[in-house]
C-alpha cells in the first residue's frame, strides 16, 4: 500500500501516520522529519533547509525530490510507505508520478484531512514535539504525563521554530498557494478520499482507515 497523507500544516498527519504505521506496517516517509534531522546534524543541506523552514517557506522541489526518491528505494519501503508532507507542489507530484511510473508502483491513495484554518492555528501554537521519537503532543488537546518530556522516550520536548506565530501565518499562506493545488492532482486521478480530521485522534483514525481501505 503506498499512500500520500495530504493535509495542511497542523492536520494531524504526523499523529495519525503514526498510528498508520502500525495497523498496515509500512514506513512513515515525512520530509518534514528528515529535513529537521539534517538541520539538527547541521549538514550542509540541513542548514540551507533551515532557512526556508524556519520562515514557512518551501524548501526547493530538486532538494526534496532527491530525498524522497533515495528514501523510497530503501528495503522497508517495498512494500509501501506513507508519505507525510511530500508532494507539496505540482512539480513534486509530477516528479513522484514519473518516479513512480518508471518503477511500476502507482500511489494507492491519497487521503486529505480536511480541517478549518482556525482549529488549524490552535493546533500548532500548543504543538510540543519530540525531537528523537518524532511524537507529537498538545499543551492543551495532548499533554503529556510529564510537562515538557515525551512520554514514549523521556527526551525533553520542543517547541518548533516554525510553529511560532509568524511562520504559521506564512506555513498556511504557502499551504494555499502552493500546495492546495496538488489536491486536484490527486482528485483528477481518481485518488484523493477526503477525511474529516476535526474530531478526537481516535476518530480520525477510525475514519482514515476505513478511507484507505475503501
Ligand atoms: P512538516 O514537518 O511536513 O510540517 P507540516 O506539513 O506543516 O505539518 P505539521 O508537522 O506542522 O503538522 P501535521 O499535519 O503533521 O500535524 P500533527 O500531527 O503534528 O514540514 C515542515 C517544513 O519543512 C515545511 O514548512 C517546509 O519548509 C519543509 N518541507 C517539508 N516537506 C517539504 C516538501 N515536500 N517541499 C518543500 N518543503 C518541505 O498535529 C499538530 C498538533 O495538533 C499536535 O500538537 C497534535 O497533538 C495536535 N492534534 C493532532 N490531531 C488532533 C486532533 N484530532 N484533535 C486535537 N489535536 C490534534
Amino acid at each position: 500500500m503506498r499512500l500520500i497523507l495530504f493535509g495542511p500544516p497542523g492536520a494531524g498527519k504526523g499523529t495519525q501516520a503514526a498510528r498508520l504505521v502500525e495497523s498496515f506496517q509500512i514506513p512513515q516517509i515525512s520530509t518534514g522529519d528528515i529535513l529537521r534531522e539534517s538541520k539538527a546534524a547541521k549538514t550542509p543541506m540541513g542548514m540551507e533547509a533551515a532557512r526556508y523552514m524556519d520562515a514557512g517557506k518551501l524548501v526547493p522541489d530538486d532538494v526534496v525530490v532527491g530525498i524522497v526518491e533515495e528514501r523510497i528505494k530503501k528495503p522497508d519501503a517495498e512494500k509501501g510507505y506513507i508519505l507525510d508532507g511530500f508532494p507539496r507542489t505540482v512539480p513534486q507530484a509530477e516528479a513522484l508520478e514519473a518516479m513512480l511510473e518508471k518503477n511500476g508502483t502507482p500511489i494507492d491513495k491519497v487521503p486529505s484531512l480536511e480541517v478549518p484554518e482556525d482549529i488549524l492555528v490552535g493546533r500548532l501554537s500548543g504543538r510540543r514535539s519530540c525531537p528523537s521519537c518524532k511524537a507529537a503532543f498538545h499543551v492543551e488537546f495532548a499533554a503529556p504525563t510529564q510537562e515538557g518530556i515525551c512520554d514514549k522516550c523521556s527526551s525533553s520536548l520542543v517547541h518548533r521554530d516554525d510553529d511560532l506565530p509568524d511562520a504559521v501565518r506564512e506555513r498556511l499562506r504557502t499551504f494555499e498557494d502552493q500546495t492546495a493545488p496538488v489536491k486536484e492532482f490527486y482528485e483528477a486521478r481518481g485518488k484523493l478520499v477526503r477525511v474529516d480530521g476535526v474530531g478526537d485522534v481516535n476518530d480520525v483514525f477510525e475514519r482514515l482507515s476505513k478511507a484507505v481501505k475503501s
